[in-house]
Order: C-alpha cells, then structure tokens, then sequence
C-alpha cells in the first residue's frame, strides 16, 4: 500500500448554492510534485483554501501523515508540516532577508532559528541576499522569499497557489528548478497550481485537472496532456 503525505478525500466547499469543490480526491506521495491546473473558477485555491484548514469544509476530510487534521485550524496543521506558501514579503519589506526566515523560525518553535534559515537559504541560493532587505529584492528573488518562509521547520507538504504570477519566464525557469530541487533533496510533497503550462508539465510527476470544483483526470503528464476530454476543456487545440 502505497504511504500517503497527504490525502483529501471526497472533499467538497459549497458557498451557498456555488459547489467551488465538489467531492475530490487527492493524494501526494513523499517527494512528489503534483501539478493542479483547471480553468479560471475550477475550484482550485478553494481546495487548497480546504486542505490547509483556511476554508470549513463542507464535506470530507484531510490526511496529513495518517492523521485526520480536518478539525485544526491552519497553525496547527502548519506546525505538523503543512505548509503554503503566499507572497507576503511586503510585510516585512524593511527587514533583511536572513532576518526574516530566522524570526519565522523562532514563531515556529523551532530548535534553532538561526540554522534553519542558513539551511533554507542556502537551498534557494538566497544566501548572498541574507542582509539585503525584501524590498531591494529583484521580483524573483521576492518570490523565492516567499518559498523561504514555507519551508520553515520542514514541512512534509508545501502548497502553492499560482507561485510563478507575474514572473518573468528566466525567472519561472529558475523558481522551477529550485522546486524540482526541493521535493528532490528535501522530500517536499508539492501541490502546484500554477497557469504556467511549461511549468506544471516540465516539473510535474502526477497532474491533476479540474473543472466545475471536480477532477476530470489525473495521471503522468503525458497521459494527461493526450486526454481528450482535457485538451477540450482546458488546453484547447495549441497545446
Ligand atoms: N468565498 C466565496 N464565496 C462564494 N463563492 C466563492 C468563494 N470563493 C470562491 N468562490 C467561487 O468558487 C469557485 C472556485 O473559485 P476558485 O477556487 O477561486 O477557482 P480557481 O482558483 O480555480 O480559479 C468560483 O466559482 C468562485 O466564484
Ligand atoms: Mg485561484
């Protein structure tokens, strides 16, 4: 039976009469990076609003690691390793970059505040930007910030909701491969969603689509790309 970092089953968030998630399913393995995409409204950032504990949901439950969290608010589920990552930089814009990772670090209670932002810096070659403050950062760099402080304490599971916005494609590239890198050598598990279709297929191990708030097909990527029903909805005839 195959170990499980992360399960949503059957989850669903109704606002109303809107059904933005409808009964899905998701899983990540350690490691993995699974890609989300779907059109604008598929129910998406909802999902990932449900699974770290953002949204009440209105039917379903989430797994972090064979445990139910669906009860806990999102600190509790962020202190047992799930994490997401926002852009969030511009609230500490006059603080180094070190500064920061350390100071979240230290809210987390981790063992040593200092070492797990030399880790993290280091990883994202961000370290030569350690006393530079945010808002001297160039936008990716910014963006790799923000990665930064989702890492904080190790988490098993890292959430990102359209990470590669407004990034240049020199600069997607590179956030691409500091994930690759990330699930690779630090056993990440990572729900992506993210426009970039270059991106999501190029780094993706499993993709998954949405459409309405449900999942119209998972699998590799290439098995996803070549899925009729998906080229129909989503990809239309370029991709
Ligand atoms: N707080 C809310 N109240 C009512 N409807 C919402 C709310 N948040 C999202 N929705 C609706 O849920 C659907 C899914 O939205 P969203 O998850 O943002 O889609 P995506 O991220 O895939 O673009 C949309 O129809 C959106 O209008
Ligand atoms: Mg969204």
């Amino acid at each position: 039976m195959t170990d499980y970092v992360l399960q949503a089953e059957d989850v669903a968030i109704h606002y109303g009469g809107v059904k933005a998630v409808d009964g899905v399913g998701l899983t990540l393995e350690r490691g993995q990076i699974r890609g989300l995409i779907g059109p604008n409204g598929a129910g998406k950032s909802t999902v990932i609003d449900a699974i770290t504990g953002r949204t009440r949901l209105t039917r379903g439950r989430v797994m972090l690691r064979g445990e139910d969290v669906s009860a806990l608010d999102v600190v509790q589920r962020r202190r047992r390793g799930l994490s997401r990552s926002f852009q969030r930089t511009s609230v500490f814009a006059q603080m180094p970059v070190r500064r920061q990772v350390e100071l979240a670090a230290y809210e987390m209670g981790v063992a040593d505040p200092g070492a797990d932002a030399d880790d993290i810096l280091r990883e994202l070659t961000l370290d030569r930007f350690a006393e530079v403050v945010a808002a001297d950062l160039g936008y990716g760099e910014q963006r790799r910030l923000d990665l930064a402080l989702g890492l904080v304490g190790s988490p098993s599971v890292l959430l990102l909701d359209e990470p590669m916005a407004g990034l240049s494609v020199k600069e997607s590239h590179d956030l691409a491969l500091h994930l690759k890198a990330l699930a690779q050598r630090r056993e990440v598990s990572v729900l992506l969603v993210e426009h970039d279709m270059d991106v999501v297929f190029g780094i993706s191990d499993v993709i998954t689509v949405f459409e309405l708030g449900r999942v119209i097909a998972s699998g590799e990527p290439a098995a996803v790309r070549a899925n009729p029903r998906v080229r129909e909805a989503y990809l239309g005839s370029t991709a």
